[in-house]
């Protein structure tokens, strides 16, 4: 009987990995730690895989495709984003690729809706005033720390929410914020959707909300929401899209949220809307160059940002349908069967 091979790059825990030692004929190699493994560890025994299962902080090249050598069948990802893979060098090789869509949704949805919160109602400035024992000090008055109301429940106007990138998170926060008030919904999408399609989605998603939804251009989001969620994927396409001339365009008391990928927005653009208060505030999961981000970062430094360090699928319950899903996409590549999250290569 053949034996085959996996590299696992992390310890995902006792379910996902369960799913894998089951398969009798499967030897794995399991990095089993929290830290990411050196690149001379993964190279060196990658050779012979025939599966590798990597997280977005491990880069899957040529080079690693190489190490491992033309037995390789497939590479699962324990994210929804694919970034860090290459995917002309899998196509290549004629390579599969599986991640882990879908059950991620409501987590990433909810710290969405937290984080337009937070940047809304001050909540990093508050939380910095108890950290740093100034609440003693601190003067109650009656404007201290407000911020623009995000609910409009009690007569607080008109509330538009704006999104770049509507898919599966996109909707899922749209739902959330639907109690709120919010009246209406713009997205701007990639040109390359099938926008008939879309527009009955939007349709029938709008009726069953109460909301209207209406695909529009970058600029248009900009400048009509209040709160402005970031939710495309990240590389080349949506590359700094929020910029300086995107920022200028917003209101004044709106608030952006990304929790899509660092890369999207221009961060130096960012740090200057907020100093300069072309925008009120930012609630930020991910950003370029991340985790190099320090205290002198100039989005760390703006009082009006909150930083958090790419938590959005971070719930005990989805973390482990993330490894899940991923060890059986790994599983079912190694056996020639089709992955249950694929992604086109
Ligand atoms: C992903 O899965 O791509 C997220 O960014 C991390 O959970």
């Amino acid at each position: 009987m053949s034996r085959f091979k996996v590299v696992v790059t992390r310890n995902i825990g006792p379910d996902a990995l369960g799913i894998i030692r089951a398969c009798n004929d499967i030897d794995m190699v399991l990095w089993n730690h929290d830290e990411r493994p050196e690149r001379e560890w993964v190279l060196r025994n990658a050779q012979g895989a025939h599966g590798f299962l990597v997280l977005m902080s491990d880069k899957v090249n040529d080079e690693l495709l190489d190490a491992a050598g033309p037995q390789l069948r497939v590479v699962s990802t324990m994210s929804v984003g694919f970034e860090h893979c290459d995917l002309r060098a899998l196509a290549k090789r004629d390579l599969l690729l599986g991640h882990t869509p879908d059950v991620l949704t409501d987590a990433v949805a909810d710290i969405g809706v937290m984080l337009a919160l937070m940047a809304s109602r001050n909540a990093g400035q508050g939380h910095k005033i108890v950290l740093d024992g100034q609440w003693p000090k601190m003067v109650w008055a009656p404007f201290t720390l407000c911020g623009p109301q995000i609910s409009t429940l009690s007569g607080a106007g008109r509330r538009t929410v704006g999104f770049v990138g509507f898919g599966r998170i996109a909707q899922a926060t749209l739902k959330r914020l639907v109690p709120f008030g919010f009246q209406s919904c713009l997205y701007a999408g990639s040109k390359r959707q099938n926008q008939d399609a879309n527009r009955e989605r939007d349709v029938e998603l709008g009726s069953q909300l109460g909301i209207v939804i209406e695909r529009v251009d970058l600029e248009e989001v900009a400048k009509a929401s209040d709160v402005v969620f970031l939710l495309c994927p990240g590389g080349e396409e949506t590359h700094h899209l929020v910029s300086e001339s995107f920022l200028r365009k917003m209101k004044r008391t709106a608030v952006l949220v990304n929790v899509s990928r660092g890369t999207v927005v221009d961060s130096n653009a960012l740090a200057k809307a907020l100093k300069e208060e072309w925008i009120w505030g930012a609630g930020l999961d991910v950003v370029e160059g991340e985790p190099d981000i320090g205290q002198d970062h100039p989005l760390v430094k703006e009082p009006r940002a909150v930083v958090i360090p790419h938590m959005g699928s971070g719930t005990h319950e989805t973390r482990t349908e993330m490894a899940k899903l991923a060890a059986m996409n790994v599983v079912n590549g190694i056996y020639g069967r089709p992955l249950l999250a694929g992604v086109d290569v």
